[in-house]
């Protein structure tokens, strides 16, 4: 549920400044003074809905029983005030009283064509500026040494799509690439390197880091001084050596450079500039560890240093305990995550810190957090939120794994996707060159892995279906990707350009109306994804615009239109669309193309 409260719409939105505002907002303006206007208390919330059925009009307040209630006055007289007091004259056309006391608000066709064309006109598609915050987003950090897999598809993309679009809405966003890039690990490593290095092959070697990282354990476990030799690297690497920290960033830099790859074909903006990586705290943990103690949060217990939170308990019902400092010296994943936080807010001035994390680290999120805000490094006005998402699921409803039962590389899933696709348009396209065969299944393929992932609702597991994904029918990649294609398509037949179009639009049929207003609905979509942090209600958007589309082409004649101005209205209407599913994608990192 939306809830957002009126005033932050209005802070959002610059209503009087002649730019064509998002409705939601508009209405939110105008049924708060209303509202006020027939006695309800000043800070009531409209709570203005798009709404579910055609016959409760295109919004409805539900906030008239609310208000009502403290009142103490009947909801429906209320409304009836409510409504006395609302002026929409020339934006909607119909105000109706509804069951116990909803609002359902019909909007004004001639409103709606003067706002299409106002989109149509601004660069923008109808975006007004925000009040721009400075958002850290928190995503995809994969794992030194480590190839990405299929695990770190969601974060990764779900964190870029919301990371573009609050960027497109105005925000100062900073991407925090959370690279595991630190801990005892890493003497094995470099010990690793350094016998490859004189072997000659270490080159070799890294193409391949689940077998390197296999081979560095093994030879940890089973060689002695080997062991010894890892062990020296860590205390070596962990107080600043020179060689260590050359060997280490060796490691980074060619698991950065792989990863590369793999943002660059997923279309995801991470470079290795965002690379703020748990080594980046390191230098941190002493003084965070001291200044808990200081204040008393952090106790000894059993040699360890440990934080105890009432907030949490233990099996046996105690406060649990959270180690911040290990016997031996070492610092811990929480630890890094405390420091982090406050490094957000303190150096890079976060007013609000997103993390695409799964599920499973809730906890320790929840536990690093408590500790931040009980020593006061980061304020509560500053939001700390974990957007977290489930798992991928093969078709058998468990955990998404190879045949044999291993991870998936992410690079062999995009490969997967690229051969299916491919096998795809070339069905479709026979008579179609190699190249472009090649581009368009890249795009499709590619498009289908993310769009699948981006349109389930993120709080859940969900199951990775490539005959689902790939198909041409159904809240798809393909399916929108082809429904641009269709609409670029009558403008070639027409043989006209966008820019060319005149005349006034008029919207005459309900399927018309009805392609506008959602439409116009952009910019309210998009603040709700910025808000949750949940891009599948983006896609949900632009299915509903194709949809409505393709209803609207079938049932009213666009190039075939009875006279000349309702031709180009009807274009102008398939050019909003077509922009509106350009921009809508482009957000969600999938890209289109001009003919499939
Ligand atoms: N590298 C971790 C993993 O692969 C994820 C880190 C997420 N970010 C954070 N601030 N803890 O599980």
């Amino acid at each position: 549920d939306v809830s957002t409260s009126c005033a932050v719409w209005l802070a959002m939105h610059s209503i009087d400044k002649g730019i064509p505002v998002n409705i939601q907002a508009l209405l939110c303006d105008k049924v708060s003074q209303a509202m006020v206007a027939a006695g309800a208390p000043a800070d009531s919330e409209p709570l203005i809905r798009q709404s579910a059925k055609p016959q409760f009009g295109d919004y409805q307040v539900n906030g008239i029983m609310g208000a009502a209630k403290r009142l103490g006055m009947p909801p429906r007289q209320l409304a009836e005030k409510v409504v006395e007091h609302l002026s929409l004259s020339g934006i909607a056309h119909k105000i109706d009283i509804a069951g116990p006391g909803f609002i359902n608000i019909f909007l004004d066709p001639q409103w709606l064509a003067t706002e299409v064309e106002q989109a149509l006109s601004s660069e923008h598609l109808n975006l007004a500026p925000v009040t721009p915050q400075t958002i850290v987003v928190d995503y995809s950090a994969p794992n030194v040494a480590k190839e990405m897999h299929v695990g770190h598809l969601r974060s990764t993309i779900i964190g870029d799509a919301t990371v573009r679009t609050l960027e497109k809405l105005g925000h100062n966003v900073i991407r925090a690439n959370h690279l595991g890039d630190w801990g005892t690990q890493f003497g094995m490593l470099i010990a690793y390197l350094e016998q490859q290095q004189a072997d000659h092959s270490a080159e070799i070697a890294l193409q391949d880091f689940e077998a390197f990282y296999r081979a560095a354990k093994i030879a940890y476990d089973e060689d002695e001084d080997f062991a010894v030799r890892a062990r020296s690297y860590v205390v070596k690497l962990q107080s600043g050596d020179e060689y260590c920290l050359k060997m280490w960033r060796k490691l980074v830099d060619i698991t950065m450079e792989q990863n590369q790859r793999n943002y660059d074909r997923l279309n995801v903006s991470l470079s290795a500039e965002n690379v703020m990586g748990e080594s980046l705290y390191n230098s941190m943990l002493p003084s965070i560890v001291a200044d808990l103690k200081q204040k008393g949060l952090a106790v000894e217990s059993e040699g360890a240093t440990v934080v105890f939170l009432d907030e949490f308990t233990n099996k046996e019902g105690e406060p649990m305990g959270v180690i911040i400092q290990k016997k031996d010296g070492g610092y811990l994943y929480t630890t890094t995550d405390i420091a982090c936080a406050k490094y957000r807010y303190e150096t890079l001035k976060a007013e609000r810190v997103i993390y695409y994390i799964d599920s499973r680290q809730h906890q320790h999120l929840m536990q690093a957090w408590t500790i931040v805000r009980k020593a006061g490094y980061v304020p509560e006005s500053v939001p700390l939120e974990h957007h977290m998402f489930g798992m991928m699921l093969g078709k058998d409803g468990r955990p998404f794994k190879t045949r044999a039962g291993g991870t998936i590389r992410l690079v062999d899933l995009l490969d997967e996707a690229h051969e299916r696709a491919l096998t795809l348009v070339k069905e479709k396209n026979p008579e179609m060159d190699a190249q472009t065969l090649n581009r368009l299944a890249e795009v499709i393929g590619i498009g289908a892995v993310k769009y699948a992932d981006l349109s389930k609702n993120r709080t859940t597991d969900y199951v990775f279906d490539w005959d689902n994904m790939l198909s041409f029918e159904g809240n798809t990649a393909p399916y929108l990707q082809y429904a641009y294609t269709r609409v670029l398509s009558i403008f070639r037949k027409a043989g006209i350009d966008e820019q060319s179009l005149q005349g006034p639009l008029v919207l005459t049929e309900s399927r018309e109306a009805a392609l506008a207003t959602r439409l116009l609905q952009f910019e309210e979509t998009l603040q709700q994804v910025a808000r949750e942090g949940t891009p599948h209600v983006l896609c949900a958007y632009l299915y509903d615009v194709a949809v409505l589309f393709s209803s609207f082409y079938e049932h009213c004649p666009v190039l075939t239109a009875q006279d000349e101005s309702s031709r180009q209205s009807r274009l102008k209407l398939a050019a909003l669309t077509a922009r509106t599913i350009k921009s809508g994608l482009d957000l969600l990192g999938i890209g289109t193309v001009e003919r499939m």
